[in-house]
């Protein structure tokens, strides 16, 4: 599936990552600058905080209470914010977007 990414300034990223793998891992398999992930995707650091395009929040899965307890942390936190370790890419996930944050910490 394509998923896009685009940068808090505004610069967008396609990649094509396979089902199974996480919105994280695509966007470090791919380069994408702005997902950090410290913790390498065990939901304990926050730092692949980004926000699931509105149209794209109902077609991912919630997050559970250990993802929610870790959204508490993350900088300039919203509605749509989601750690992207926590979400494995489906095929249904074709197209979807993701805005990065202007930083991590
Ligand atoms: Fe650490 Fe997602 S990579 S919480």
């Amino acid at each position: 599936p394509k998923i896009t990414f685009i940068e808090h300034n505004g610069k967008q990223h396609d990649v094509h990552e396979q089902v199974g793998r996480s919105l994280m891992q695509a966007a470090v398999d791919h380069l994408v600058p702005g997902i950090v992930a410290d913790c390498g995707g065990s939901c304990s650091c926050a730092t692949c905080h980004g926000y699931v395009d509105t149209a794209w929040v109902d077609r991912v899965p919630p997050a559970d209470l250990g993802e929610q307890s870790m959204l508490e942390c993350v900088i300039d936190g919203a509605v749509n914010s989601r750690l992207t370790c926590q979400i494995k890419i489906t095929p249904a996930m074709d197209g979807l977007i993701v805005r990065l944050p202007k930083t991590q910490f």
